[in-house]
């Protein structure tokens, strides 16, 4: 198995072998990082951040150095041809002929997939939008596999904002794929996206248990958890338990606590964000007196804010300037590798919990638009030349995952491109939850965002048009 010019767009471009091959790799790096010097010499990474970075961006650049290689840097949209409204393929088929490997930070989601879509170079996404930050897990694994020696059948509590936090988004699948246990404690508002839930669901083999019980009674016994996502190779499938056995499961303890602070770059600035701010969940060394948390490593990505105290710094349980610290040869390792000037053994130790489903592909020139405004596809510079794309994840209901930022929409009006006989009295649209939508296979299925769209295409509604 090589991963040599392979993209790392999400966490799941990585298997758990490869992860711990690439681990074993920053082991050795981290044992000599001033002897890795001729490893990337004569290599070139392009490192574009279009948000705010220190960790990730530096860490990158500061491992391509150390490999020997150079950097050439674009830090601000503004200082690029983006600015002048050129579109992001065009920069990535340009950047990838000046470049050996592309690291890409950009608010859009799905922007790093249509920058490895056309680069033809490995392309590294640090960070797009609120989907994804797959080298963010690569540390925070590093990390827990450096303290506990391994990471099979953790159990792992995410803290704040699970709804917009990329890194929340690419450790959760990592770790379902891993046999963990995952316990969910959301700020107000901010519980994990449907999508994200249901791809757990379905494809992760786990199951979720909703626990708001957990956190009723006159004294509150357990730090406030919202649901618990059990795989299977949990020793006492908590899923099975009723309440009262959950709570005393997880009074075992905690492996750790990964904290995340309020994304408000991804909120519109209203009000409700002000209160949000206020009751956000903090954790501090009253929390961490919890008997569940006595051996628990406190975890959070960085930058932090007001969610995490400054005086759980000098506790030993504190993790997270390690965390940062290890960026560099994860990155070193991951960078290596991808551009084969290290190769690695993949053994195979860790199984995965993860189904890989293919699911059928929807892409058509007309038709739905993914729901998610900030979506790659759905920017203006991108939709000359690009097309929705989605996977058919269920057909009851007919349910599409845009396969750049995997947002979901239900299909509500939907037709055949193969009507009976080709004549034009048939050419009829139904409802996406009629027994006759059913019919049409993946191949022949076209999808309307509503009636208007399909009356303009000239199709007619049937009779198993409801509304
Ligand atoms: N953890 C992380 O992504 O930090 P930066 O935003 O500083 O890169």
């Amino acid at each position: 198995m090589k991963l040599t010019n392979r993209n790392l767009v999400t966490i799941d471009d990585v298997s758990n072998d490869e992860m711990e091959a690439l681990f074993c790799l920053a082991d050795d790096m981290a044992n000599s990082l001033d002897s890795q010097y001729g490893l990337c010499q004569g290599k070139i990474m392009a490192s574009l951040f279009f948000e705010p970075s220190t960790r990730t961006r530096l860490s990158f650049e500061a491992a391509m150095l150390r490999l020997g290689g150079r950097v050439i840097s674009a830090v601000d949209v503004g200082a690029t041809s983006l600015a002048k409204g050129e579109s992001i393929a065009d920069m990535a088929r340009v950047v990838g002929s000046y470049a050996d490997v592309i690291v890409i930070r950009h608010p859009w989601e799905g922007a790093a997939r249509v920058v490895a879509d056309y680069a033809g170079v490995p392309v590294i996404n640090a960070g797009d939008g609120g989907h994804e930050h797959p080298t963010q897990t690569l540390c925070d694994l590093y990390t827990i596999r450096k303290q506990r020696r391994t990471l099979k059948a953790l159990r792992i509590a995410l803290w704040g904002d699970l709804r917009h936090g990329r890194t929340i988004h690419s450790l959760i699948y990592a770790l379902a794929r891993l046999g963990a246990s995952i316990l969910f404690c959301p700020g107000p508002g901010l519980e994990l996206p449907e999508h994200v839930l249901r791809r757990l669901s379905t494809e992760y083999k786990g199951e979720l248990r909703r626990c708001a019980n957990l956190n009723q009674g006159p004294e509150r016994e357990l730090f406030p958890i919202d649901a618990v996502y059990i795989t299977p190779s949990s020793p006492h499938q908590l899923a099975m338990l009723p309440d009262i056995s959950v709570r005393v499961e997880l009074k075992a303890g905690v492996d750790a606590l990964y904290v995340t602070r309020l994304q408000k770059e991804r909120q519109a600035p209203t009000v409700e964000q002000q209160e949000l701010k206020k009751k956000y969940p903090v954790v501090d060394k009253e929390l961490l007196k919890g008997k569940e948390f006595a051996k628990t490593l406190v975890m959070h990505p960085l930058p932090r804010v007001d969610e995490l105290a400054c005086e759980v710094d000098s506790d030993p349980r504190s993790m997270y300037f390690k965390q940062a610290a290890y960026g560099i040869p994860v990155r070193m390792a991951l960078i290596a590798i991808l551009l084969g000037t290290r190769d690695v053994a993949i053994s195979r130790e860790y199984n995965s919990f993860a189904q890989k489903v293919e699911h059928p592909v929807y892409k058509r020139d007309s038709g739905v638009k993914c729901c998610n405004t900030n979506c790659v596809s759905n920017q203006e510079t991108e939709t000359k030349y690009m097309r929705p794309e989605f996977r058919i994840v269920s057909s009851e209901p007919l349910t599409l995952r845009c396969i750049y930022c995997e947002h979901e929409l239900h299909a509500k009006y939907v037709a055949s491109s193969d009507w009976h006989q080709g004549k034009l009295e048939n050419k009829k649209y139904h409802s996406a939850n009629s027994h006759w939508a059913r019919k049409i296979k993946p191949g022949n299925l076209i999808i309307f965002a509503s009636e208007d769209e399909a009356q303009a295409q000239q199709f007619k509604p049937s009779s198993y048009v409801t509304r």
